[in-house]
């Protein structure tokens, strides 16, 4: 196996080999680009592996689907469906989600300082599409799919959601091009213990049985 580094570096770099002073260079390049300088991922990164390789091999993780939901400075709602949810600490109750950092949903967030973490069962992957499409408006309302509720905190969470957590917002860590969202939960429920959705191999699955 081997990786190949991201286009400004222009070859490809085996594991075990010994980063050359260009791929040092470069790592310190990618490291500023993204503010992180002293950080322990650029320090221990020897290379910078071509992003849509990345992606191709994350692939391979499979992991459960939420919708991330928040409110609007105008006081409406905004969500989208997320699969970088997870459970951080029992005490205090934090969980966190990695959000593309110029998504709408993750300057909401900021906005807010508020969020809700639905997790979507096997039969909802209509509403995981719909928290994903890049399109939408009032004709596309993304809530217009699923019975949704207010949350003590003013987040919408999904009436049959397999669970969902209600959290006020404690920390955002910027982390490259995403940030990290850390949220005390304040309520939590557990609506339709069923079987969850799965994404995996960019392919939602039915889930394990229950
Ligand atoms: C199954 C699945 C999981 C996703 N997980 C994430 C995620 O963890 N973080 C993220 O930033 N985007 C994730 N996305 C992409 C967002 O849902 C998508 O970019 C969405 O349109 C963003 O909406 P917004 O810009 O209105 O906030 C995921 C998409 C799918 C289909």
């Amino acid at each position: 196996m081997r990786f190949r580094t991201r286009p400004e570096c222009k070859r490809w770099i085996s594991p075990g080999e010994t980063p050359s002073p260009s791929a040092f260079r470069l790592r310190h390049a990618v490291a500023g680009r993204y503010g992180v300088r002293n950080s322990v991922s650029t320090i221990e990164t020897d290379v910078t592996v071509e992003s849509n390789y990345l992606r191709a091999v994350l692939a391979q993780w499979a992991s459960g689907v939420v919708v991330v939901t928040t409110v609007r400075a105008d006081g409406g709602r905004h969500g989208m469906t997320a699969s970088s949810f997870t459970g951080v600490a029992l005490d205090p109750p934090l969980i966190s989600v990695c959000l593309v950092s110029t998504s709408t949903t993750c300057r909401m967030i900021r906005g807010s300082g508020v969020f809700a973490a639905n997790v979507l069962g096997h039969d909802q992957q209509n509403i995981g599409r719909r928290f994903a499409s890049p399109v939408w408006n009032a004709a596309t309302d993304r809530f217009a799919a699923g019975q949704w509720d207010t949350a003590s905190t003013g987040a919408a969470v999904l009436t049959d959601a397999v669970a969902w957590l209600d959290c006020v917002l404690t920390a955002c860590h910027p982390a490259g091009d995403h940030t990290i969202i850390v949220g005390a939960v304040q309520d939590a429920a557990t609506p339709r213990p069923i079987a969850p959705l799965i994404y995996h191999d960019r392919t939602y699955h039915e889930g394990i049985v229950r």
